[in-house]
């Protein structure tokens, strides 16, 4: 292919631009269906999105992207952006390329009839309707990390789909030191006299529940002028530029918590897509990190700085005003204890910020075994069962409440839940280092003032899109690598003001 560096470079920026048109258009479609759209167009929009994807697909996987990415990686004369961009466009090129259109729409069949049989087992609430597809399922995903090739473990290959460079020998070491740190901790907590939370299960209506939300988020610093929020029934962000980010969240009329946690939540994803460089639209570097970096944004916000008691002390007295009858006897203290309550449960989703690594451990445990073969899906909920009462000291009473209540298997997500807990963790030391950075950073939350807070990250995280991979950013950003006696820290000096422990 003739042309000069910047010729070639022109020519893989409008197919990169093409293909990202296409996706963020797709990405509209999919708001709008878990948003807006009425049940009669399920099928029609099922078209659309596949149609898209296809089309996106053709472009990021065709002879002609793959020869011109070669060439560029071969050219000198670019910027340092300019190499990131396609370095990283050839890595993710190589990548799609392993795995055949055939395996791609097999596996595309196999998630629809997951999905569904899923769902038709939640309702009977039995594993055993479930069980034949998932069993194709992990069979498929066996193969997809032969596809994909692997150094030590064949669990290794579906990590890195959704964190690059996260292995088992990295996993391990942090697992056992969840295993080893957090059971004291725990049995302390569990020994001191628990906290009330009743307050939160009033009735609490819709609009107050919303123009509060909103209230919140424009303190944090999210832009309505670049975003907004919507109802949905499972809370979610997305994007489609940085310009226009989506949030989503859902309202219990009879469960404050429900609301709050996941809006603070999302809106900690969404400044993250906000804050991604504007003028990398469609890029490796207009992109997020990782999965486990993107949830970290959503952590830091909704565990480290929204369930602090500086952040009460602000937001408190406003809450309180507009929630007289169910709050007016509750003080700044009690409503920060008790959005801290840990008590060892069921549900992932609803787990407290200590007891749900566990929660993703267990996870970790099985999907390892089920890929490497060691452990047949028949066995699955015996197993599941087994490691909650030894770690959680709980006994799921149906296969719904126990290991049906994830949807991630049935989408083929196999090596997804382990960027939750290293985005609590990444949290955490990010958040001991805005600390030290920031003079007064408590202070200042406390007085409502977070913009140098959200300039702190957007200097240090959002900005770099996926310049670095998450271990060098998080050492650039703390210089230290992923250190776990972080998150440790952090939870003792927390629950020390929650429990007195
Ligand atoms: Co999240």
């Amino acid at each position: 292919m003739p042309g000069t560096t910047q010729e070639l470079y022109k020519a893989y920026c409008d197919l990169m631009q093409k293909a990202a048109d296409i996706n963020y258009a797709s990405a509209v479609l999919s708001w709008d269906q878990e948003t807006y759209m009425p049940p009669k167009g399920a099928e029609a929009r099922g078209r659309q999105l596949s149609t898209l994807a296809g089309q996106a697909h053709e472009i990021l996987t065709s002879d002609k992207f793959g020869a011109l990415l070669k060439e560029l990686s071969a050219k000198s004369d670019l910027s340092d952006t300019e190499k990131s961009n396609v370095r990283l466009s050839l890595e993710d090129f190589e990548k799609n390329k392993k795995l055949t259109p055939a395996f791609v729409e097999q596996m595309s069949l196999q998630i629809s009839e997951c999905f569904n049989a899923w769902i038709e087992a939640r309702k009977k609430n039995d594993f055993n309707v479930f069980a034949p597809s998932l069993t194709k399922m992990v069979a498929l995903k066996r193969q997809q990390a032969e596809l994909y090739g692997y150094k030590a473990h064949p669990y290794d290959a579906l990590l890195d789909e959704y964190e690059k460079d996260a292995t088992v020998a990295m996993l391990d070491p942090i697992f056992t030191g969840i295993k080893e740190q957090i059971p004291p901790i725990l049995a302390k907590i569990n020994a001191a006299q628990q906290v009330d939370d009743s307050f939160f299960y009033n009735h609490f209506p819709r609009q107050q529940q919303w123009d509060f939300s909103l209230e919140v988020l424009k303190r944090m610093g999210f832009d309505f002028e670049a975003g907004r929020q919507d109802y949905s029934e499972h809370p979610f962000t997305t994007s489609f530029a940085a310009s226009d980010v989506r949030l989503t969240t859902r309202v219990d009329e009879s469960n404050y918590t429900s609301m709050l946690w996941s809006c603070i939540h999302e809106g900690g994803h969404g400044l993250y897509e906000q804050g991604l460089p504007e003028s990398q639209y469609g890029f490796p570097l207009g992109s997020p990190t990782s999965l486990g970096i993107h949830e970290s944004q959503s952590r830091f916000w909704e565990n480290c700085v929204g369930r602090g008691l500086d952040f009460w002390s602000f937001f408190f007295p406003k809450l309180q005003s507009i929630f007289p009858e169910q709050l007016g006897n509750v003080t700044a203290e009690a409503f920060f204890k008790a959005s801290n309550k840990v008590e060892p449960s069921l549900i992932r989703t609803e787990a407290d910020e200590v007891t749900y690594h566990f929660h993703v451990m267990i996870r970790y445990e099985i999907e390892k075994e089920l890929i490497q073969g060691t452990l047949g899906v028949k066995d699955l909920p015996a197993k599941w069962n087994e490691l909650y009462n030894k770690y959680l000291g709980v006994t799921p009473p149906d296969d719904k409440s126990g290991v049906l209540q994830d949807v991630h298997w049935s989408h083929g997500s196999f090596g997804y839940f382990p960027t939750y807990t290293l985005g609590s963790f990444y949290a955490a030391q990010f958040y001991a280092k805005a600390q030290s950075d920031i003079p007064g950073l408590l202070e200042k939350i406390a007085s409502g003032e977070m913009t140098e807070l959200l300039h702190w990250l957007h200097e240090k995280v959002h900005k770099h899109g996926r310049r670095y991979t998450s271990e060098e950013l998080c050492e650039r950003i703390t210089g230290h690598k992923l250190d776990t006696s972080f998150f440790i820290r952090y939870i003792l000096d927390k629950y020390k003001n929650v429990y007195g422990i």
